[in-house]
């Protein structure tokens, strides 16, 4: 969709969000579909990591579901988290590879929106600290705006995750075009600014792509896609399937 979409860059990572095979499991109540399973199965379709939300309702993934995934997957752990004190007693006792702060409305279907780190700033502050002094990279899931990476940057996150959401729902080709170009203008100042820059919500074959594409961004994180996919193809299939599109969209 622009110029930036030929330059070639770094590996892209593929983060595979396992918390619908919970979602799956959790309408039964029992142990299957397990979650632990599925991310090994990611890791060996060629995930560079794995990345689960844990919501204050636990409507998926458990606190024993991160207690296995810590214990017993060999790729870097991205543990989605609100910034509550009982998340972040979590994320300490836990020490994920990384600490992506979300924000969470108990009645949204799914996360609507970006943090608001410009007016949460003086809340959100103590939090990055902490995890970071733990020595757990944290992350801020953003929308992708400017004012919102300046103030990512200033907190002292060293990783942002630009919301897709907004890009992946247009229903017109003019509005994901705009879409798009905010993501690619905000992955650009990520870039400038120093912060490491990801992407992913509601991401598809389709969607994934584009974003694929853009130098700046050095991971995608994956999941209602590839577990839906999944029905259809199988769950190893789906990630190899993204995985060589992300591989073809920005060859390393
Ligand atoms: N990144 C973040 C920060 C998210 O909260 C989610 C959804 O949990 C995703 C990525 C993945 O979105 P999806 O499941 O739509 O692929």
């Amino acid at each position: 969709m622009t110029s930036q979409n030929s330059r070639l860059g770094p590996k892209l990572r593929l983060g595979v969000n396992i918390d619908h095979v919970a979602t799956i499991r959790n309408a039964r109540g029992g142990s299957y579909p397990d979650p632990l399973r599925a991310a090994k199965m990611a890791a060996a379709a060629g995930a560079d990591g794995i990345t689960a939300h844990l919501r204050e309702d636990r409507r998926h993934i458990t606190d024993t579901d991160i207690t296995r995934l810590c214990d017993e997957i060999d790729l870097p752990l991205n543990l989605e988290i609100a910034a509550t004190d009982e998340m972040l007693d979590i994320a300490l006792r836990h020490k994920p590879h990384t600490a992506c702060i979300v924000p969470e409305k108990r009645e949204e279907r799914t996360t609507e929106g970006g943090l608001d780190v410009v007016g949460g700033f003086d809340k959100l502050k103590p939090f990055v600290t902490q995890l970071s002094d733990a020595g757990i990279r944290v992350s801020l899931f953003i929308e992708p705006d400017v004012a919102a990476l300046d103030a990512s940057k200033a907190l002292g996150a060293p990783v942002v995750e630009l919301h897709t959401g907004a890009y992946c729902d247009a229903t017109d080709i003019a509005e994901q075009e705009r879409e798009f170009e905010r993501i690619t203008t905000a992955a650009a100042h990520a870039q400038a600014i120093g912060l490491e820059c990801h992407a992913g919500h509601g991401l598809t074959f389709d969607s994934a792509k584009p974003v694929a594409a853009i130098a700046s961004i050095m991971e995608l994180n994956i999941g209602h896609f590839l577990v839906g996919e999944a029905i259809f193809i199988g769950f190893e299939a789906a990630i190899q399937k993204m995985r060589a599109l992300m591989n073809e969209a920005r060859p390393s």
